[in-house]
């Protein structure tokens, strides 16, 4: 029985450190553009620039960027990156330009991704 306590305990410690935060992601994957106004790309606290994007809410905005928007890549441009990871990242970002979007849970990753897949079917045949 403690055994199997321990590990459980192992299990569930070993994943948070593999989940990545909003930040680290960010970090990692956005900062490149959002941190040094590349293009137009909304920059890390800037409330004039989030806040349209705030208005309109979170799975849009959070969809739209997922499935690309102009100079914005899909994924951010990481093709591996997970919708759970990059969510967490955009809403790191709601957050410092003082939204408050929390880290998405599975009802708003399911409501991100039927929002991202009626997004490409009206796009079909647009692609680059
Ligand atoms: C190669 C540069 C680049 C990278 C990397 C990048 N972005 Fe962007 N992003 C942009 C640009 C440019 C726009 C503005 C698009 C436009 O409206 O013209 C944008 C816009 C957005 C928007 C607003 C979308 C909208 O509806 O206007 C969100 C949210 C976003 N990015 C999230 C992210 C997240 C999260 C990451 C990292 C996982 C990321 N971006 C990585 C360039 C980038």
């Amino acid at each position: 029985m403690m055994r199997l306590a321990g590990l459980l305990l192992g299990w569930s410690v070993a994943w948070s450190a593999c989940a990545a935060s909003g930040e680290q992601v960010y970090r990692e994957v956005c900062a490149v553009c959002h941190a040094t106004k590349f293009d137009k790309a909304p920059q890390l606290g800037d409330r004039k620039a989030w806040a349209p994007l705030l208005k309109e809410g979170q799975h849009v905005v959070t969809a739209h960027a997922w499935v690309g928007a102009r100079n914005m890549p899909p994924k951010g441009g990481k093709s591996d990156l997970e919708l759970a990871d990059f969510a967490r990242a955009a809403a790191y970002m709601a957050r410092a330009a003082g939204g408050k979007w929390k880290d998405p849970d599975a009802a708003m990753l399911a409501k991100m991704r039927a929002e991202a897949d009626g997004h490409r079917h009206e796009s079909h045949g647009n692609h680059k």
